[in-house]
């Protein structure tokens, strides 16, 4: 039996709320204070993943900070955090440890907090990256968008997921706009796409003209707010929203009906895993991250895999063969935490 982690963390006081009922009534500044001191601690224990080749178990272990703490606390003390429950994650008898979240996001992507541990530490990135390219093409496709003739914009393109999204994307669509936030990072991946691909891509920091003139666009910024508003996109458009919290914001749900926005993507695990933790995703789908640490112990691979930033083709490539062997696929579409239904696709498709 292989034995993996995966931390977890809340994104929002909100989701505090969700586990410990008292802090509904709790200022957010004071639950905020009371999550700064407390310590990592086992969420559950996962059980029953089976692949054809393997059996494995693990633990959720949480990281008790919000997303709005991990990017405004001194990074040392939310490293310093991180990095105990990966002790925690050790004393459990993982082999290797994947990083949820905003855990990926702080500092260097996981390359310090594997330097202080003795497991294996994933971010589960390559695994994030293969499948959003799969749900962001194949809902492409359900709409009858052609990417030969498909513009994309992707949001957070000098990020770790972004980078390696458009790098793969420019092969296949006819136009390409990187957004971030710093122009400079922009141009020299616009050279590096431009060299291998031939493409020559735009460059912006203006995530709303982006949006207004692309007809797929695939976000994954760190932003803590919504930065894609209902009245930029175009008619028929799709949307992967990678990020999490989402880039996206609850209007577009409301007012859009004649757009897509589909999250990175939920992963069918194989057998009949039970991760007596709630997540909120259908019984026995997760996250690709958490896909991605399980598929690497069922592998009896304990070696650290996607660190920092910079991500290769091939990480992507290989992890997607890994998936495949041990029988994780994509198991659907969910929208705004619902499952997309048909009837929502019609209605898309006629918008355009
Ligand atoms: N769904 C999943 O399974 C899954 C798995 C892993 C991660 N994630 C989520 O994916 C997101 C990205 O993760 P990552 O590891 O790629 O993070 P990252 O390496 O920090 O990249 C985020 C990028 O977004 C840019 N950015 C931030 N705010 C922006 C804004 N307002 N407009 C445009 N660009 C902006 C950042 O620019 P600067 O560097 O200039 O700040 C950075 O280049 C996070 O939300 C994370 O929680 C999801």
């Amino acid at each position: 039996m292989e034995r993996f982690a995966f931390i977890v963390h809340p994104l929002a006081v909100a989701d505090v709320a969700r586990k410990f009922n008292v802090a509904k009534y709790i200022p957010d500044t004071v639950v905020e204070k009371a999550l700064r001191f407390m310590p990592p601690f086992t969420v559950s224990h996962i059980t029953g993943i089976k692949s054809p080749y393997n059996t494995a178990e693990g633990w959720f272990i949480a990281c008790p900070l919000t997303a709005k703490q991990m990017i405004s606390l001194p990074k040392q003390v939310v490293l310093k955090k991180i990095i105990q429950a990966g002790k925690l994650a050790e004393k459990l008898g993982a082999g290797i440890v994947g990083l949820g979240a905003f855990t990926s996001v702080v500092g260097d992507a996981g390359i310090t907090i594997a330097q202080h541990l003795n497991i294996a530490v994933t971010t589960g990135n390559s695994y994030t990256v293969a499948v959003a390219l799969e749900a962001t093409k194949k809902a492409a496709k359900m709409l009858g968008h052609q990417l030969s003739d498909s513009s994309l914009a992707v949001i957070g393109a000098t990020g770790a997921i972004g980078q390696i999204c458009a790098l793969v994307m420019a092969k296949d669509v006819k136009n390409l706009t990187l957004v971030g936030k710093d122009i400079s990072r922009l141009n020299n991946l616009a050279a590096k796409i431009l060299y291998n691909t031939g493409l020559a891509a735009k460059v912006t920091t203006d995530v709303s003209k982006a949006v207004q003139t692309a007809n797929i666009i695939l976000t994954a910024t760190s932003s803590l707010d919504a930065i894609i508003a209902p009245e930029d996109l175009q008619s028929g458009s799709v949307i992967c929203d990678v990020a999490r919290p989402r880039d996206i914001s609850k209007q577009v749900a409301e007012q859009r009906h004649d757009v897509l926005v589909i999250e990175g993507g939920m992963v069918a695990v194989p057998g009949a895993v039970e991760f007596n933790f709630d997540f909120g995703f259908p019984l026995r789908t997760a996250y690709a991250c958490m896909a991605e640490t399980m598929m690497l112990a069922l592998e009896g691979r304990y070696q650290s895999y996607s660190l920092g930033q910079e991500l290769s083709v091939k990480q992507v490539e290989d992890i997607a063969v890994i998936a495949q062997k041990h029988q994780f696929k994509l198991a659907g579409f969910r929208s705004f935490e619902k499952e997309v239904s048909e009837e929502q696709v019609n209605r898309v498709k006629q918008a355009r």
